[in-house]
């Protein structure tokens, strides 16, 4: 089952240990995520519209909305990556992120996968995988390898696959390759972009077991998807993007019937139906 809109994906991004110098210790009380009054601008258009949202440590938050919406463009700014946002705050752990830059943003276990193909292609699946563990980890030498190893066994990737360009991977192998890397950089929260993307009814299933898999390490995630069967699988709570601003949350049995939401993907007459 899919909602219009279900398109296109992929993306490396990053399990800290929580032994992690970099990983503070959380406040039982405080979120992981928070997010304050997010503005984005392109011009006149105003892509994320005043977004506030907290996210517990170790949910799994579902992220719908129709194309256009603002859900990639949160990711960026949540993450930095490519840009963060024309005003408000994006706390981890209590600790301000925005404006702190990339590299800085990931080592405190902060990482995105994006829509498209992000994976460097003429490196082997290995070396994709490494490379996250140095850049968003801090790793090297032996203890990058063991963490690419590691995380690459965890995403079911097999071991015969990792000498290969990841260029010449299956699309689903890629799929494991983007959740191996982000493993590999140590998230303790994780931003999913449309993963399930230009996969077959079996490999969302794959998919799925996956996000469990790194869901069971500990690891906090947004998960943005057009998939609507493996959003409300997965998903503890959901949220719902419209012109940039939520227009619900809740439990996603809940929110999928809400007549905002409804509207927001068919029009009116959807909502009439
Ligand atoms: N770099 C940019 N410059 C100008 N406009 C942009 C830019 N990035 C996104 N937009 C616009 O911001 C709006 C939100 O785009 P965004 O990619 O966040 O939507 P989305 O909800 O992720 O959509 P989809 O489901 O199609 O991936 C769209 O109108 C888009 O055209
Ligand atoms: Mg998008």
């Amino acid at each position: 089952m899919t909602w219009p809109g279900a398109a296109r994906n992929l993306g490396g991004a990053a399990l800290p240990q929580m032994d992690d110098p970099m990983v503070p210790a959380a406040a039982p009380s405080s979120p992981l995520l928070e997010a304050r009054h997010l503005v984005r601008r392109f011009g006149a258009l105003v892509a994320v519209n005043d977004v506030s949202f907290t996210v517990p440590s170790g949910e799994v938050l579902g992220i719908a909305g129709p194309n256009g919406s603002g859900k990639s463009t949160l990711f960026n700014v949540i993450t930095g990556i490519p840009f963060g946002p024309s005003s408000g705050e994006v706390l981890l752990d209590g600790r301000p992120m925005t404006g702190q830059g990339a590299e800085r943003i990931a080592r405190s276990g902060l990482l995105r996968t994006f829509q498209k193909d992000a994976e460097f292609g003429t490196l082997t699946a290995f070396e994709n995988a490494y490379a996250s563990a140095c850049f968003n980890a801090g790793r090297k030498g032996e203890e990058g390898r063991d963490a690419a190893a590691r995380a690459l066994k965890d995403a079911g990737l097999p071991e015969a696959r990792w000498s290969l360009p990841s260029h010449a991977l299956t699309v689903f192998e890629r799929k494991q390759l983007m959740i191996a890397s982000a493993l590999a950089g140590a998230p303790r929260l994780l931003l999913l972009d449309e993963p399930a993307a230009g996969l077959t009814q079996p490999e969302v299933a794959g998919l799925d077991a996956l996000i469990r898999t790194v869901r069971d390490r500990g690891v906090t995630i947004l998960l943005i998807e057009h998939v609507l069967s493996l959003l409300l699988a997965v998903s503890d709570r959901l949220m719902v993007l419209d012109q940039g601003r939520i227009i619900a949350e809740g439990l996603p049995s809940e929110v999928v019937r809400n007549p905002a939401v409804v509207t927001a993907y068919l029009g009116s007459r959807g909502a009439a139906a």
